[in-house]
């Protein structure tokens, strides 16, 4: 008896998940496999990556393309609570797992997998994702991780791939581990393990080099409704073109770029370089409507929420059931989130330069220093005075 009988395998075209097919017929007596690919806007040719799963000896080879979720479901949720892991990652890749976790489990609900599989060692968040996520949404279904248990090194996981067909990588293999898709790049490994070294030029795709954009600034009009993004420069866009857009027009800025330590769960600390140019630029916009919109305490306590959701996202919590709750708060902060935010994109930084919003807490006539101020000055003193009795108290304690 083999692990399983019949098994979706999550696929990217690589040598790791193209080894898992023949790995998991053989060593583990899996007697189907059905990979499954998700279009994620990674940029990759499908096509050539379904016929490559079915020659690595897969069954049947699936692609779905799942970037308006990713999107829609999943970006811009996380937008509303401008979630940044460790404050500078806005989890881009993380995003992706629980997306490909769920079509993994519709796949195997429709085909009758017994097993979920994927190709994630055991050092990284991503296997942590995928394993607790399935957990979630089917927690009968089995999950197998080969990488995890196999203990081939790189050489020998080549070896056994082309034992079964499976070609050696062309060119010669880039130093990097690198993950892809419509929120940008993350890029680890080769040289960056030296955490003294900067990143070089190669390691970016999306972002250019500051001393290469633009000399010009370029303004954009970010419009929101409900804190959602809706439009560019008054042109209303779908989730998946407004990111493209606008990866394209602030990564030719130079904006976007991250060089971090960052924790893993795990345990471990790795040095990772994003590029992420629209979801930085989306965060700082909606941040500062947010800023125009919300009451001060509703601003304030939303940023302890931000924190833990993007925790929960990094740590692989996505369907645990503190999520619904955290959704539950930051949807409801969100109704009056709906105006437009003006930024100027130049060498490297986005600016916010203006704001509007029909739900604007600004209030002209109390913030002015002009004569048209109608704030009651008179009424601070009584304020100041019942605001700082407590510690007013305590200092004439002290004698
Ligand atoms: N550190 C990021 C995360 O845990 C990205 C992981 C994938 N990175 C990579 N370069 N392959 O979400």
């Amino acid at each position: 008896m083999g692990r399983a009988e019949r098994v979706i395998l999550a696929y990217s075209g690589g040598v790791d998940t193209s080894v898992c097919i023949p790995y998991l017929h053989h060593e583990w007596g899996v007697k189907e496999v059905i990979t499954l690919a998700a279009d994620l806007g990674q940029g990759d040719e499908l096509e050539p990556i379904r016929l490559k799963a079915l020659k690595s000896g897969a069954t049947e080879s699936l692609v779905v393309n799942a970037t308006e979720s990713f999107i829609r479901d999943y970006a811009f949720a996380a937008l509303q609570a401008n979630a940044l892991y460790e404050n500078q990652y806005p989890l881009s890749t993380a995003l992706a797992r629980p997306l490909i976790a769920k079509l993994l489990v519709e796949a195997a609900a429709t085909y009758g997998a017994d097993a979920v599989a994927h190709g994630c060692t055991g050092k990284g968040n991503d296997q942590v994702r995928f394993d607790v996520s399935i957990a979630a949404l089917n927690p009968r279904l089995k999950v197998l991780a080969p990488a995890r248990e196999w203990g081939m090194s790189r050489e020998e996981t080549i070896a056994y791939g082309e034992r079964f067909g499976i070609a050696a990588p062309v060119k010669k293999a880039s130093p990097y581990s690198i993950d892809r898709n419509l929120l940008g790049r993350s890029i680890e490994a080769g040289p960056l393990e030296d955490l003294e070294v900067e990143p070089p030029e190669e390691v970016y795709l999306l972002t250019r080099p500051v001393a290469d954009a633009p000399d010009t600034p370029e303004y954009l009009e970010i419009e929101f409704e409900q804190g959602i993004p809706t439009a560019l420069d008054q042109e209303p866009l779908d989730p998946v073109s407004l990111v493209q857009e606008l990866n394209h027009r602030a990564g030719r800025h130079g904006i976007g770029r991250v060089d971090m330590v960052e924790n893993r769960l795990v345990g471990i600390k790795s040095r990772e370089v994003y590029e992420t140019p629209a979801l930085k630029v989306l965060i700082q916009a909606h941040r500062d409507l947010e800023s125009l919109t919300l009451t001060a305490d509703i601003t304030h306590y939303k940023r302890g929420i931000e924190e833990t959701y993007a925790q929960l996202v990094y740590n692989g919590l996505w369907y645990s059931p503190l999520k619904p709750a955290l959704d539950a708060f930051v949807s409801h902060t969100q109704t009056r989130v709906t105006g437009t935010v003006r930024l100027k994109l130049f060498k490297g930084n986005a600016t916010v330069v203006g704001r509007r919003s029909p739900y604007s807490l600004y209030a002209a006539n109390l913030a002015t220093y002009g004569a048209e101020d109608e704030f009651d000055h008179r009424a601070a003193e009584g304020f100041i005075y019942v605001w700082g009795l407590p510690t007013r108290v305590w200092s004439e304690k002290l004698g």
